[in-house]
């Protein structure tokens, strides 16, 4: 039976409308010309600007932003509601992000809201938990996923549909990746708790994927750098689909 992996793109902030639908058709002829198999799914969280540009290029890739907030609507500058994101074509959004809880200090309380309201609003949530180097050296691993995940457990119905990206901190935008045994013991942890597929991210590239996609608890990846460049994405979810 083939796993299945779930291939997701996290631009941050970057690439701009135009680039965007530039990207979006060259992506869109490496798929033409080498079809990946069906256990790959692929997935593009560009900056909200660049939505519309990106899916007009791009059928069939799954859709979503990079953050969402937790409140239907209202006096909220600056935030997205779920539904906003629905009506604009996304199916998911990533929660939790390092980036948002280290520079716009989200708690994991806030980020378990977040994730409840994608799944009540019908977003599939991608929580995003991992280690800082500091907690890493603490041996604190495991004790930090449980932490991130507690909440988000709680928050959640035991059928709600979600994912879970584990990047460690340090590894995020570094060049260092955790070794495809740390990082596979880590997911299978997370998968353990969770019990929803966990996609390992932290400086994911051609030259490192096959081995991560070979180890069983890793279900895809969550590529920030390596994603801004169609052809390298695209190499990521060649590598993704040739595990047998
Ligand atoms: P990176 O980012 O691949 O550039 O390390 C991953 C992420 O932050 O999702």
């Amino acid at each position: 039976m083939n796993k299945k992996f779930y291939i997701y793109g996290n631009w941050k902030m970057n690439l701009g409308p135009a680039e965007a639908a530039d990207y979006g058709r060259c992506l869109a002829a490496l798929l033409d010309e080498h079809p990946l198999e069906n256990s790959v799914s692929l997935g593009l969280f560009p900056p909200a600007l660049s939505l519309a540009a990106l899916s007009k290029e791009l059928k069939n890739v799954t859709l979503g932003l990079q953050d969402v907030s937790c409140h239907p609507s209202g006096a909220y500058t600056g935030e997205l509601s779920v539904a906003m994101l629905r009506e604009a074509g996304c199916s998911h959004a990533l929660v939790g992000h390092s980036e948002r809880r280290q520079y716009h200090g989200e708690t994991s309380q806030l980020v378990a809201q977040k994730a409840r309201a994608c799944v009540e609003g019908g977003l599939i949530p991608v929580v995003c938990i991992g280690e800082t180097l500091q907690q890493r050296e603490a041996g604190q691993v495991f004790s930090v996923i449980e932490e991130q995940l507690a909440p988000v457990k709680a928050a959640l119905p035991d059928d709600a549909q979600w994912l879970v990206a584990y990047e460690p901190v340090w590894a995020i935008g570094t060049g260092r990746t955790a070794s495809a045994l740390d990082a596979a013991a880590a997911c299978a942890f997370a998968e353990k708790l969770a019990h929803v597929p966990v996609l390992y991210g932290g400086s994911v590239k051609e030259s490192n994927a096959a081995e991560l996609f070979a180890q069983s608890h890793v279900s895809g990846a969550l590529i920030g750098g390596a994603s801004l460049k169609p052809k390298e994405f695209f190499a990521i979810a060649q590598a993704a689909s040739s595990v047998k």
